[in-house]
Formats: C-alpha cells, sequence, structure tokens
C-alpha cells in the first residue's frame, strides 16, 4: 500500500484525504518512482476548485511538481533506471504528495547531484514558469523589469535571474519581503495603491517588461508601466494580460533542463522557506492558499 493526498470532490479545502492505496504501476512510456519531494503550488488548490477543470475522476491526487528515485520502468522507456534520481511533473492523474508516483519519461529529467531533492521539487512548475516570464522577450543586460508578486515561489526566483541578467529589477511585494527582494540586488516597492507611482519616480522612460504573478486590478494597476502593451506577461492571468494588449506565459521543452543549470551552478535559489510531512498536507496547502507565501512550501513524505 502507498499513501497518497487527494481531493475527494472538486470544492474547498475540506475534500481534501490523505488515503492509503496501491502504489500506481508505470504505463509502458513512464517511470515509477518514489517520492523523495513534492513543491506546494497555487495550481494545486485552483485546481481542486475545478478552476483548471473537472477532467480527472475524483479521488485526484494532488502535487504537480515532484522529485524521487526511479522504482520501475516502462516497457517502451530509454534512460531511465531503477535507483536513478529524477524529477519532472506527475503523469496526467498522478500526484506529488504520494509515498509513490509515475512520471512520463519524455517529460522526466535525471537530477544533478548538486541539486537537494527538495530544490528539484521546485523546478518543474516555479522554476521553469520563472525561467519562462523572464524570457519572453531578449533583453538586454541593464534593461527595467518590474516583477508583481515578487516575494513567492516564482518571483523570488525570477527577480534572481533578472539579476543574473544585470536587469535594473523593481520588485513589487508585501513589505515583509522587502530584505529578502533587496538582497537580489533589485528595487523594492511595497505592494498596494501607490505602485505607479513609485515605479514610475525610479523608471519614468517605462520598463521594458512587466513580469505579473498576481493578476486582476494589481495587474491593470501596473500594466501601464510598460514601454509598450505587449512587454506584459501574466503567469496567474492571461486573459486580463491579452486584454492590455500583453501575453500569457509560454514554454518550450527546454526551459526546464535551462534553468535547472542555472540552478546546479547556484546563480538561483529556490528559497523553501518550509517543510511538511504528508499528514500536514493541509496545513502546506492552506498557508499556499493564503495567496502570501514566502518561497517554496515543499512536502517530504
Ligand atoms: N500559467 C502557469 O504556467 C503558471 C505557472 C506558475 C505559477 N502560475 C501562477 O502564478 C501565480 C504566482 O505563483 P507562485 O507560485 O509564485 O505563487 P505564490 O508563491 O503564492 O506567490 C504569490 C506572491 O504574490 C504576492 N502578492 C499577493 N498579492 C499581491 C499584490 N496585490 N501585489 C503584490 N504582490 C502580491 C504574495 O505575497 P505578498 O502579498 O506577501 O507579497 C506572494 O508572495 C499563481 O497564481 C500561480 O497559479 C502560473
Amino acid at each position: 500500500m502507498s499513501l497518497v493526498y487527494v481531493f475527494n470532490n472538486y470544492g474547498g479545502p475540506e475534500t481534501e484525504a490523505l488515503i492509503d492505496r496501491d502504489a500506481p504501476v508505470p504505463g509502458p512510456d513512464e517511470i515509477g518512482l518514489e517520492v523523495r519531494a513534492a513543491g506546494v503550488n497555487p495550481a494545486d488548490w485552483k485546481f481542486r476548485e475545478g478552476q483548471l477543470g473537472r477532467g480527472f475522476a475524483v479521488p485526484v491526487p494532488m502535487g504537480q511538481e515532484v522529485s524521487g528515485v526511479v522504482t520501475a520502468v516502462g516497457a517502451a522507456v530509454e534512460g531511465f533506471k531503477v535507483g536513478d534520481e529524477v524529477f519532472g511533473v506527475p503523469a496526467p492523474g498522478r500526484g506529488g504528495f504520494a509515498e509513490h508516483t509515475t512520471m512520463r519519461a519524455i517529460e522526466a529529467l535525471a537530477k544533478p547531484a548538486g541539486i537537494s531533492f527538495t530544490d528539484a521539487a521546485t523546478i518543474p512548475v516555479a522554476a521553469t514558469a520563472a525561467y519562462d516570464l523572464t524570457h519572453v522577450v531578449d533583453l538586454d543586460a541593464g534593461s527595467s523589469v518590474l516583477i508583481l508578486g515578487a516575494g513567492g515561489g516564482v518571483g523570488y526566483m525570477a527577480a534572481q535571474i533578472c539579476a543574473v541578467h544585470q536587469f535594473r529589477t523593481v520588485t513589487v511585494a508585501s513589505e515583509a519581503k522587502r530584505e529578502l527582494l533587496e538582497a537580489t540586488g533589485a528595487s523594492f516597492v511595497p505592494s498596494g495603491v501607490g505602485v505607479p507611482d513609485a515605479v514610475r519616480e525610479l523608471f519614468p522612460e517605462g520598463v521594458d517588461l512587466v513580469i505579473d504573478l498576481v493578476g486582476g486590478q494589481a495587474l491593470r494597476d501596473v500594466a501601464g508601466l510598460a514601454v509598450s502593451p505587449d512587454r506584459v506577461v501574466s503567469a496567474p492571468d492571461p486573459d486580463t494580460a491579452a486584454a492590455l494588449g500583453g501575453t500569457g506565459r509560454s514554454t518550450d521543452s527546454e526551459s526546464m533542463e535551462k534553468i535547472t543549470d542555472v540552478i546546479a551552478y547556484e546563480l538561483v535559489d529556490p528559497h523553501v522557506t518550509a517543510t511538511f510531512p504528508l499528514d500536514r498536507v493541509r496545513e502546506a496547502l492552506a498557508a499556499v492558499e493564503t495567496g502570501h507565501a514566502a518561497g517554496k512550501i515543499v512536502v517530504i513524505p
């Protein structure tokens, strides 16, 4: 038997439960793994609420980025063997908050020895999104970037990527995150009504890229600070971004590998601020569901 954290109905956190069932068996193009760590993301509760579709029959396993050790290899899989250390997104219908899961081999990467299982479990969703958002246009060193929601899982890694590229970055977050963000070399503006004026004071000519991790009105308030409408990219709210002339996040098959190298070189730190065991996933999810998490929260089975 094998523990897995699920939701039993599309809805609120009261539908979540830790259940025991047979370990999942990998399909022909999948690998099975013993989970070592799984990153927590806003997508976990959005999925539970049905905001991202209701395509899977309940109970639905939760957790969308994972690292672990290969325990079984599907018949059609090449390039992985039992005992390999890997990370990636669980196969459709599987979850990361579990003792065991499966991944499509084509979506798995070998974990570099220098990256811990805990940090590796932040790469498939959060770090890869940070990479994509910061590379949506080619910007030269010295370019200006605004990051809205900069102290969370994606935003803090995006701020560090901007520092690697020597961008002039202004980060917007709650006051509690000032020290963390200023340590990346970025300017800091506290979130709230004064954001547009404060950013205009720093960059009167506008910013070369607005990276949004909040959406809605907060995005509308800052979108006009971009040098042109198409220099706005949003991970959580592509519809509002598009309505303003910007775009949503897009990715390609190489992003995860590229950001993994950057993390392996210790140029970006995923900044895991808390870890929780499987029997406390509800708390881990609740912390992220507040919408005000700092860095990454990771589940360690
Ligand atoms: N489309 C995709 O592929 C994709 C991929 C990854 C993430 N996302 C989405 O992108 C969003 C961010 O993800 P995440 O993992 O970084 O979430 P997170 O860890 O919860 O971080 C969000 C951050 O936004 C800050 N924030 C909230 N309201 C704000 C406001 N009005 N102004 C400025 N900052 C504010 C929060 O803390 P403070 O308020 O304390 O500063 C928090 O640090 C989520 O909605 C997620 O679902 C989408």
